[in-house]
Protein backbone atom coordinates (compact mmCIF):
# COMPACT_ATOMS: atom_id res chain seq x y z
CA UNK A 1 0.00 0.00 0.00
CA UNK A 2 2.13 2.92 -1.25
CA UNK A 3 -0.93 5.39 -0.41
CA UNK A 4 -1.48 5.04 3.19
CA UNK A 5 0.49 8.00 4.41
CA UNK A 6 -1.77 11.14 4.67
CA UNK A 7 -0.58 14.30 2.81
CA UNK A 8 -3.18 16.54 3.43
CA UNK A 9 -4.53 17.88 6.85
CA UNK A 10 -7.72 16.83 8.42
CA UNK A 11 -11.05 15.37 6.82
CA UNK A 12 -11.35 15.70 2.99
CA UNK A 13 -15.02 13.51 3.09
CA UNK A 14 -16.65 17.20 2.71
CA UNK A 15 -13.96 18.42 -0.53
CA UNK A 16 -14.17 17.88 -4.11
CA UNK A 17 -11.55 17.45 -6.77
CA UNK A 18 -11.09 17.01 -10.32
CA UNK A 19 -8.32 15.43 -11.77
CA UNK A 20 -8.09 16.20 -15.54
CA UNK A 21 -5.82 13.66 -17.40
CA UNK A 22 -7.24 11.16 -14.51
CA UNK A 23 -6.56 8.35 -17.15
CA UNK A 24 -2.86 8.63 -17.39
CA UNK A 25 -0.15 8.05 -15.49
CA UNK A 26 0.20 10.45 -12.71
CA UNK A 27 -3.78 11.22 -12.92
CA UNK A 28 -4.65 7.78 -11.84
CA UNK A 29 -1.96 7.77 -8.94
CA UNK A 30 -3.65 10.91 -7.74
CA UNK A 31 -7.23 9.51 -7.84
CA UNK A 32 -5.79 6.69 -6.05
CA UNK A 33 -4.58 8.68 -3.12
CA UNK A 34 -7.68 10.74 -2.84
CA UNK A 35 -10.04 8.11 -2.88
CA UNK A 36 -8.23 5.77 -0.55
CA UNK A 37 -8.26 9.01 2.17
CA UNK A 38 -11.93 9.40 1.41
CA UNK A 39 -12.26 12.37 -0.73
CA UNK A 40 -15.88 13.52 -0.84
CA UNK A 41 -15.85 13.92 -4.69
CA UNK A 42 -13.52 12.39 -7.19
CA UNK A 43 -13.78 13.90 -10.54
CA UNK A 44 -11.56 12.75 -13.73
CA UNK A 45 -12.05 14.60 -17.02
CA UNK A 46 -9.60 12.89 -19.83
CA UNK A 47 -9.91 12.05 -23.19
CA UNK A 48 -7.71 9.15 -23.44
CA UNK A 49 -5.55 10.53 -25.98
CA UNK A 50 -2.89 9.07 -24.23
CA UNK A 51 -4.42 7.93 -20.87
CA UNK A 52 -6.29 4.20 -20.44
CA UNK A 53 -9.27 3.42 -19.07
CA UNK A 54 -7.67 0.18 -17.50
CA UNK A 55 -6.17 2.74 -15.21
CA UNK A 56 -8.98 3.54 -13.34
CA UNK A 57 -10.74 0.63 -13.92
CA UNK A 58 -10.43 -0.54 -10.06
CA UNK A 59 -11.59 3.00 -9.18
CA UNK A 60 -14.77 2.84 -11.08
CA UNK A 61 -17.45 1.21 -8.32
CA UNK A 62 -16.63 3.67 -5.85
CA UNK A 63 -19.21 5.78 -5.12
CA UNK A 64 -17.85 9.31 -4.83
CA UNK A 65 -16.19 8.65 -8.14
CA UNK A 66 -17.14 10.19 -11.49
CA UNK A 67 -15.24 9.87 -15.02
CA UNK A 68 -16.49 12.87 -17.64
CA UNK A 69 -15.29 11.94 -20.79
CA UNK A 70 -14.16 14.90 -22.70
CA UNK A 71 -11.58 17.31 -23.86
CA UNK A 72 -9.61 20.35 -22.37
CA UNK A 73 -9.74 21.82 -25.51
CA UNK A 74 -13.67 22.38 -25.00
CA UNK A 75 -14.46 25.02 -22.92
CA UNK A 76 -17.85 23.40 -22.26
CA UNK A 77 -16.23 19.91 -21.20
CA UNK A 78 -13.86 22.07 -19.27
CA UNK A 79 -16.91 23.93 -17.51
CA UNK A 80 -18.95 21.09 -16.85
CA UNK A 81 -15.76 18.99 -14.94
CA UNK A 82 -15.10 22.28 -12.92
CA UNK A 83 -18.67 22.65 -11.67
CA UNK A 84 -19.12 22.32 -7.95
CA UNK A 85 -15.52 21.39 -7.51
CA UNK A 86 -12.91 22.72 -4.61
CA UNK A 87 -9.87 22.11 -5.83
CA UNK A 88 -7.98 21.20 -9.54
CA UNK A 89 -5.10 18.86 -9.99
CA UNK A 90 -4.46 20.13 -13.56
CA UNK A 91 -2.45 16.59 -15.49
CA UNK A 92 -4.00 16.79 -18.70
CA UNK A 93 -1.30 17.39 -21.25
CA UNK A 94 0.69 16.08 -24.34
CA UNK A 95 3.75 14.88 -22.74
CA UNK A 96 7.38 14.62 -24.55
CA UNK A 97 9.97 16.39 -25.99
CA UNK A 98 10.12 14.56 -29.27
CA UNK A 99 6.14 14.42 -29.70
CA UNK A 100 6.16 18.02 -29.91
CA UNK A 101 9.30 18.55 -31.88
CA UNK A 102 7.29 16.27 -34.69
CA UNK A 103 3.74 18.11 -34.07
CA UNK A 104 4.21 21.32 -32.41
CA UNK A 105 0.44 22.16 -33.01
CA UNK A 106 -1.05 19.74 -31.29
CA UNK A 107 1.08 19.62 -28.18
CA UNK A 108 0.66 23.42 -28.24
CA UNK A 109 -3.73 23.06 -29.06
CA UNK A 110 -3.68 20.97 -25.67
CA UNK A 111 -1.41 22.37 -23.24
CA UNK A 112 -1.52 25.74 -23.98
CA UNK A 113 -5.29 26.67 -25.37
CA UNK A 114 -6.72 23.90 -23.26
CA UNK A 115 -4.90 24.63 -20.10
CA UNK A 116 -6.20 28.38 -20.46
CA UNK A 117 -9.92 26.88 -21.12
CA UNK A 118 -8.75 24.91 -17.26
CA UNK A 119 -7.77 28.34 -16.12
CA UNK A 120 -10.90 30.09 -17.34
CA UNK A 121 -13.29 27.56 -16.03
CA UNK A 122 -11.25 27.39 -12.51
CA UNK A 123 -11.41 30.66 -11.89
CA UNK A 124 -15.60 31.04 -13.10
CA UNK A 125 -16.39 27.97 -10.78
CA UNK A 126 -14.46 29.69 -7.95
CA UNK A 127 -12.73 27.04 -7.36
CA UNK A 128 -10.53 27.19 -4.16
CA UNK A 129 -6.99 26.27 -5.54
CA UNK A 130 -5.27 25.36 -8.69
CA UNK A 131 -2.36 22.98 -9.03
CA UNK A 132 -0.94 22.34 -12.53
CA UNK A 133 1.94 20.07 -13.76
CA UNK A 134 4.60 22.26 -14.91
CA UNK A 135 7.91 20.52 -16.12
CA UNK A 136 11.72 20.28 -15.77
CA UNK A 137 11.76 20.89 -19.58
CA UNK A 138 11.52 24.76 -18.46
CA UNK A 139 15.28 25.18 -17.70
CA UNK A 140 15.87 24.29 -20.99
CA UNK A 141 19.90 25.55 -22.09
CA UNK A 142 20.83 26.78 -18.73
CA UNK A 143 23.81 25.17 -17.44
CA UNK A 144 23.44 25.79 -13.72
CA UNK A 145 22.93 22.70 -10.99
CA UNK A 146 21.27 22.37 -9.40
CA UNK A 147 18.19 23.68 -10.94
CA UNK A 148 16.73 26.37 -9.03
CA UNK A 149 13.34 27.76 -9.45
CA UNK A 150 14.36 31.21 -10.24
CA UNK A 151 17.11 30.62 -12.94
CA UNK A 152 15.58 28.95 -16.15
CA UNK A 153 17.34 28.94 -19.15
CA UNK A 154 15.95 29.11 -22.78
CA UNK A 155 13.32 26.14 -24.16
CA UNK A 156 15.01 23.76 -25.98
CA UNK A 157 11.40 22.17 -27.40
CA UNK A 158 8.06 23.06 -28.35
CA UNK A 159 6.75 21.00 -25.32
CA UNK A 160 8.96 22.90 -22.97
CA UNK A 161 7.25 26.42 -24.57
CA UNK A 162 4.21 25.20 -23.44
CA UNK A 163 4.98 24.52 -19.92
CA UNK A 164 7.05 27.70 -19.58
CA UNK A 165 3.89 29.48 -21.13
CA UNK A 166 1.24 27.85 -18.55
CA UNK A 167 3.40 29.39 -15.68
CA UNK A 168 3.12 32.63 -17.00
CA UNK A 169 -0.38 32.26 -17.27
CA UNK A 170 -0.53 30.98 -13.88
CA UNK A 171 1.39 34.23 -12.69
CA UNK A 172 -0.96 36.41 -14.35
CA UNK A 173 -4.35 34.66 -13.41
CA UNK A 174 -3.62 34.68 -9.67
CA UNK A 175 -2.58 38.76 -10.08
CA UNK A 176 -5.66 39.23 -12.35
CA UNK A 177 -8.04 37.29 -11.13
CA UNK A 178 -7.21 36.80 -7.86
CA UNK A 179 -6.88 33.21 -8.15
CA UNK A 180 -4.58 30.39 -5.65
CA UNK A 181 -2.24 28.80 -8.43
CA UNK A 182 0.31 26.37 -7.49
CA UNK A 183 2.47 25.07 -10.93
CA UNK A 184 4.71 22.13 -9.79
CA UNK A 185 7.93 21.20 -12.17
CA UNK A 186 7.85 17.95 -12.19
CA UNK A 187 11.69 16.23 -12.50
CA UNK A 188 11.14 12.72 -14.63
CA UNK A 189 8.11 10.67 -13.04
CA UNK A 190 8.13 6.91 -12.56
CA UNK A 191 6.03 4.53 -11.02
CA UNK A 192 3.02 2.00 -11.34
CA UNK A 193 0.43 2.96 -14.89
CA UNK A 194 3.72 4.81 -16.76
CA UNK A 195 2.99 3.44 -20.41
CA UNK A 196 5.64 1.39 -21.80
CA UNK A 197 4.08 1.43 -25.35
CA UNK A 198 3.81 3.77 -27.88
CA UNK A 199 6.48 5.78 -29.68
CA UNK A 200 7.14 8.53 -27.06
CA UNK A 201 7.50 6.13 -23.75
CA UNK A 202 9.85 7.46 -21.29
CA UNK A 203 13.10 5.46 -20.18
CA UNK A 204 12.21 3.67 -17.17
CA UNK A 205 9.21 1.84 -18.70
CA UNK A 206 10.89 1.65 -21.75
CA UNK A 207 13.94 0.04 -20.18
CA UNK A 208 11.75 -2.10 -17.72
CA UNK A 209 9.46 -3.45 -20.50
CA UNK A 210 12.98 -3.81 -22.61
CA UNK A 211 14.50 -6.36 -19.51
CA UNK A 212 11.39 -7.99 -18.93
CA UNK A 213 10.57 -9.15 -22.16
CA UNK A 214 13.79 -9.79 -22.99
CA UNK A 215 13.53 -6.99 -26.71
CA UNK A 216 16.29 -4.51 -27.55
CA UNK A 217 16.63 -1.25 -24.93
CA UNK A 218 18.28 1.46 -26.28
CA UNK A 219 19.83 4.44 -25.03
CA UNK A 220 20.04 7.64 -26.52
CA UNK A 221 23.61 9.02 -27.16
CA UNK A 222 26.23 8.42 -24.77
CA UNK A 223 24.36 7.76 -21.76
CA UNK A 224 26.49 10.28 -19.82
CA UNK A 225 23.21 12.42 -19.76
CA UNK A 226 21.85 12.57 -15.85
CA UNK A 227 18.37 12.83 -14.09
CA UNK A 228 16.73 13.18 -11.10
CA UNK A 229 14.56 10.58 -11.53
CA UNK A 230 11.26 10.84 -9.03
CA UNK A 231 8.56 8.06 -7.82
CA UNK A 232 4.98 9.07 -8.43
CA UNK A 233 4.27 8.63 -4.75
CA UNK A 234 6.84 11.90 -4.39
CA UNK A 235 4.68 13.57 -6.95
CA UNK A 236 1.37 12.71 -5.29
CA UNK A 237 3.28 13.98 -2.04
CA UNK A 238 3.63 17.39 -3.76
CA UNK A 239 0.22 18.16 -5.16
CA UNK A 240 -1.50 17.27 -2.41
CA UNK A 241 0.82 19.68 0.10
CA UNK A 242 0.39 22.18 -2.68
CA UNK A 243 -3.30 22.00 -2.11
CA UNK A 244 -3.32 22.18 1.53
CA UNK A 245 -0.17 24.20 2.07
CA UNK A 246 -0.77 28.01 3.71
CA UNK A 247 -0.23 30.42 1.38
CA UNK A 248 0.80 34.35 1.80
CA UNK A 249 1.35 37.28 -0.34
CA UNK A 250 4.73 36.75 -2.20
CA UNK A 251 5.25 33.27 -1.80
CA UNK A 252 6.41 31.39 -4.83
CA UNK A 253 4.36 29.96 -7.33
CA UNK A 254 6.44 26.96 -9.03
CA UNK A 255 8.14 24.47 -7.01
CA UNK A 256 10.94 21.82 -8.13
CA UNK A 257 9.69 18.44 -7.77
CA UNK A 258 12.45 15.58 -7.44
CA UNK A 259 14.38 14.15 -4.87
CA UNK A 260 17.60 16.04 -5.70
CA UNK A 261 19.65 13.32 -6.70
CA UNK A 262 20.64 11.87 -10.09
CA UNK A 263 22.28 8.97 -12.03
CA UNK A 264 23.31 9.05 -16.07
CA UNK A 265 20.98 7.01 -18.19
CA UNK A 266 23.61 4.12 -18.52
CA UNK A 267 23.69 4.11 -14.78
CA UNK A 268 20.04 3.98 -14.25
CA UNK A 269 20.10 0.49 -17.31
CA UNK A 270 22.54 -1.23 -15.01
CA UNK A 271 20.37 -0.78 -11.47
CA UNK A 272 17.61 -1.85 -13.80
CA UNK A 273 19.21 -4.77 -15.02
CA UNK A 274 20.15 -6.10 -11.41
CA UNK A 275 16.43 -5.02 -10.06
CA UNK A 276 15.27 -7.20 -13.10
CA UNK A 277 18.05 -10.17 -12.89
CA UNK A 278 18.60 -9.93 -16.51
CA UNK A 279 21.49 -10.41 -18.89
CA UNK A 280 20.03 -7.75 -21.28
CA UNK A 281 22.82 -5.16 -22.55
CA UNK A 282 21.78 -1.36 -23.75
CA UNK A 283 22.42 -0.47 -27.83
CA UNK A 284 23.69 2.75 -28.71
CA UNK A 285 21.54 5.22 -30.90
CA UNK A 286 21.52 8.68 -31.86
CA UNK A 287 20.73 11.51 -29.42
CA UNK A 288 17.33 13.18 -29.61
CA UNK A 289 16.41 17.10 -30.36
CA UNK A 290 15.82 19.17 -27.77
CA UNK A 291 16.67 16.86 -24.73
CA UNK A 292 18.63 18.38 -21.78
CA UNK A 293 22.19 17.20 -21.05
CA UNK A 294 21.88 17.07 -17.19
CA UNK A 295 19.20 17.74 -14.98
CA UNK A 296 19.04 18.01 -10.51
CA UNK A 297 16.82 19.54 -8.79
CA UNK A 298 17.46 21.88 -5.47
CA UNK A 299 14.17 20.95 -3.50
CA UNK A 300 14.12 22.98 -0.70
CA UNK A 301 11.89 25.72 -1.68
CA UNK A 302 9.25 23.21 -2.13
CA UNK A 303 10.73 21.77 1.26
CA UNK A 304 10.09 24.94 3.00
CA UNK A 305 7.12 26.30 1.68
CA UNK A 306 4.77 23.10 0.69
CA UNK A 307 6.30 21.17 3.62
CA UNK A 308 7.50 18.68 0.83
CA UNK A 309 9.25 15.94 2.39
CA UNK A 310 10.04 13.11 -0.40
CA UNK A 311 10.06 9.17 1.31
CA UNK A 312 11.14 7.32 -1.76
CA UNK A 313 14.62 6.91 -3.13
CA UNK A 314 15.23 6.26 -6.47
CA UNK A 315 15.89 2.48 -6.29
CA UNK A 316 12.96 1.67 -3.42
CA UNK A 317 10.72 3.29 -6.20
CA UNK A 318 12.26 0.95 -8.96
CA UNK A 319 11.75 -2.02 -7.29
CA UNK A 320 8.38 -1.16 -6.24
CA UNK A 321 7.51 -0.54 -10.17
CA UNK A 322 9.61 -3.28 -11.07
CA UNK A 323 6.97 -5.54 -9.23
CA UNK A 324 3.91 -3.77 -10.44
CA UNK A 325 5.37 -3.87 -14.36
CA UNK A 326 5.54 -8.02 -13.82
CA UNK A 327 2.18 -8.31 -12.38
CA UNK A 328 0.49 -5.92 -14.91
CA UNK A 329 2.16 -6.90 -18.48
CA UNK A 330 3.38 -10.47 -17.30
CA UNK A 331 1.69 -12.03 -14.85
CA UNK A 332 3.91 -12.87 -12.32
N1 LIG B 1 5.78 11.85 -16.39
C1 LIG B 1 6.72 12.77 -16.25
O1 LIG B 1 7.89 12.47 -16.00
C2 LIG B 1 6.39 14.23 -16.39
C3 LIG B 1 7.44 15.16 -16.29
C4 LIG B 1 7.13 16.52 -16.41
C5 LIG B 1 5.83 16.93 -16.57
N2 LIG B 1 4.84 16.00 -16.70
C6 LIG B 1 3.46 16.48 -16.89
O2 LIG B 1 2.63 15.80 -15.97
C7 LIG B 1 1.32 15.66 -16.50
C8 LIG B 1 0.89 14.20 -16.46
O3 LIG B 1 1.81 13.43 -17.21
P1 LIG B 1 1.77 11.85 -17.29
O4 LIG B 1 3.16 11.39 -17.30
O5 LIG B 1 0.82 11.32 -16.30
O6 LIG B 1 1.22 11.68 -18.78
P2 LIG B 1 0.02 10.78 -19.34
O7 LIG B 1 0.12 10.91 -20.83
O8 LIG B 1 0.03 9.43 -18.76
O9 LIG B 1 -1.25 11.57 -18.81
C9 LIG B 1 -1.81 12.68 -19.46
C10 LIG B 1 -3.32 12.49 -19.48
O10 LIG B 1 -3.92 13.64 -20.11
C11 LIG B 1 -4.94 13.18 -20.98
N3 LIG B 1 -5.16 14.16 -22.04
C12 LIG B 1 -4.33 14.48 -23.06
N4 LIG B 1 -4.91 15.39 -23.85
C13 LIG B 1 -6.12 15.67 -23.31
C14 LIG B 1 -7.17 16.53 -23.68
N5 LIG B 1 -7.11 17.29 -24.79
N6 LIG B 1 -8.29 16.57 -22.90
C15 LIG B 1 -8.38 15.79 -21.78
N7 LIG B 1 -7.40 14.96 -21.40
C16 LIG B 1 -6.29 14.90 -22.15
C17 LIG B 1 -4.41 11.88 -21.54
O11 LIG B 1 -5.40 11.05 -22.12
C18 LIG B 1 -3.76 11.28 -20.30
O12 LIG B 1 -4.67 10.49 -19.57
C19 LIG B 1 1.38 16.25 -17.91
O13 LIG B 1 0.97 17.60 -17.81
C20 LIG B 1 2.86 16.19 -18.25
O14 LIG B 1 3.22 17.18 -19.19
C21 LIG B 1 5.09 14.66 -16.62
Amino acid sequence: MIYQKAYHPGDISNLSFLVTGGAGFIGSNLVEYLLLHKAGKVVVLDNYATGFASNLEAFKVHPNFEIIEGDIRVIEDCNKACKGIDYVLHQAALGSVPRSVENPIATNSVNVDGYLNMLVAARDAKVKRFVYASSSSVYGDSKILPKVETQIGNPLSPYAVTKLLNELYADVFAKTYKMEITGLRYFNIFGPRQNPGGAYAAAIPLFMDALLANKPAYINGDGGQTRDFTFVVNAVEANIKALFATKHDGDPMVFNVAVSDRISIKELFLVLKSVAGSNNDAIHREERPGDIRDSLADISSAKKYLGYNPQFKMEDGLKITMDWFKQAFYNN
